[in-house]
């Protein structure tokens, strides 16, 4: 796939994010900032048995940050929460596929921060599985 298809595909998740939203009661919710911006992004996650029922993020932040999110909630709904637990930067920079500079790392990664800190608080994934920058 080409750059510029890349970069649409960014664009277009920016501008029509998937699963944008709150949810009334979820099992796992974690919120947290870009400490270089202070762009704001959480997430709420569902769980059923052992599968991510349902996620809704909420944010407000640069393209990449937005995008990343919102490819993100597509990437673990209904899936294992093992599997989930396990997601790290490479799935993240794989989607949103093209080459993220060092200066854009913690725009693409804030969700994925988020996500392993709102398993961690719900009890569904160990602390020190939390990534960091
Ligand atoms: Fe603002 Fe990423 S921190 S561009
Ligand atoms: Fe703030 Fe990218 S500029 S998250």
């Amino acid at each position: 796939m080409s750059m510029d298809y890349y970069r649409e595909y960014i664009l277009d998740h920016y501008r029509n994010p998937r699963n944008y939203g709150k949810l009334e009661h979820p099992d796992a919710h974690a919120e947290d900032s870009n400490p270089l911006c202070g762009d704001q992004l959480s997430i709420d996650i569902q769980v059923e048995g052992d599968q991510v029922a349902a996620v809704r993020f909420q944010g407000r932040g640069c393209a990449i940050s937005q995008a990343a999110a919102s490819m993100l909630s597509e990437m673990i709904e209904g899936r294992p929460v093992e599997e989930v637990v396990k997601l790290g930067k490479d799935d993240v920079l794989e989607a949103l596929g093209i080459p993220i500079s060092p200066a854009r790392t913690k725009c693409a990664f804030l969700s994925l921060r988020v996500l392993h800190r709102s398993l961690a608080i719900a009890g569904l994934e160990r602390p020190d599985q939390e990534e960091e920058e």
